[in-house]
């Protein structure tokens, strides 16, 4: 649809500074974080925060979640002119969504997905997308691959797991891909050889990332940074956050500093020390201080 490499969205990580970096290093596409349906057809002012910048419109899937397929169309004809394309989120594991019956529940309910899918795609003009897991409790793809592709939906990202899994085991990335629509799939997948075994195993048109991008927004590309280039990087996703949400940035920032500093020496240290930190001029010191420090 629009490259082989992607951001898979992150709810609380893919918002419009993470983003950059990472499309800076080469993802080709990206999502913004879930946001629910029920929330934009009441207009809440919150969710521009999650909208797609102009300047990055064309690259960014907008991921709503929900159950009511009425509100799903409703809320897809309001955004999509704010990014490339409507992504619908039939994947998310997480009890809160799934007791509403939106997320990875509508793979209990393939009739009320693809009621979901063929409203969405009457209400807009754009590409419709589903993002969903091999099954709730065991592995159904196929069944649910059909699904989406009957009702309309120009592309399919799978996560290789259950969503009573949630993260345990291992991700498969052997599904059977029919070849109808796109197909990424996505899950445990730690480099490029990772992305390319992925593709090989699942015959997949690409590759969604999630973890292995926090603390490693280069994963996108094959270029390992040396520590002063990540140096670097780190000072700048601390600015790029700080533009977007000011001082808050340097507590926001704590969901990447596992990420940057693991396998680094003496980083059990410095992650306790820097979890204290509230300014961001006082985070940038102390990460300059310590990759100075242990770079010789
Ligand atoms: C913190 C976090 C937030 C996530 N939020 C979303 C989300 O909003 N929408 C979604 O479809 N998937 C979400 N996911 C799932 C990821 O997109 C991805 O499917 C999953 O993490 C497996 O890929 P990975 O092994 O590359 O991390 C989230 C995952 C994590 C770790």
């Amino acid at each position: 649809m629009i490259g082989k490499i992607g951001l898979a969205p992150m709810a609380g990580v893919t918002n419009w500074s993470f983003r950059k970096l990472c499309f800076e290093f080469g993802a080709e596409f990206a999502y913004t974080e879930m946001i629910s349906a029920e929330s934009v057809i009441r207009n809440l002012k919150i969710n521009e925060y999650y909208f797609p910048k102009p300047a990055e419109k064309d690259k960014v899937a907008i991921q709503i979640f929900g159950s009511d397929p009425f509100v799903m169309a409703k809320a897809a004809s309001m955004l999509e002119n704010m990014g490339a394309w409507i992504d619908i989120n039939a994947g998310c594991p997480v009890k809160k969504v799934v007791k509403k019956g939106a997320g990875s529940a509508l793979l209990k309910d393939l009739n009320r997905l693809k009621d979901i899918i063929e409203q969405v795609k009457s209400a807009v003009s754009c590409k419709v997308s589903v993002k969903v897991r091999v099954g709730f409790e065991k592995d159904e793809f196929e069944k649910i691959y059909d699904t989406v592709v009957d009702a309309g939906a120009d592309m399919i990202a799978v996560h290789g797991r259950t969503a009573k899994q949630m993260y345990s085991g291992k991700a498969t990335w052997n599904i059977k891909n029919k070849g109808y629509i796109p197909l990424y799939i996505n899950g445990d997948i730690h480099s490029l050889s990772d992305a390319r075994r992925a593709m090989e195993i699942s015959k997949a048109d690409g590759v969604l990332i999630a973890r292995a991008s926090i603390g490693k927004p280069w994963i996108f590309n094959d270029k390992t940074p040396s520590l002063s280039e990540i140096k670097k990087i780190i000072l700048y996703h601390i600015d790029l956050l700080y533009s977007e949400i000011g001082e808050r940035a340097a507590q926001e920032f704590r969901k990447f500093v596992a990420g940057y500093t693991k396998n680094l020496p003496n980083s059990r240290q410095f992650r306790a020390k820097v979890m204290k930190i509230n300014d961001v001029e006082t985070l940038k010191k102390a990460f300059e201080e310590y990759l100075t420090s242990i770079s010789f």
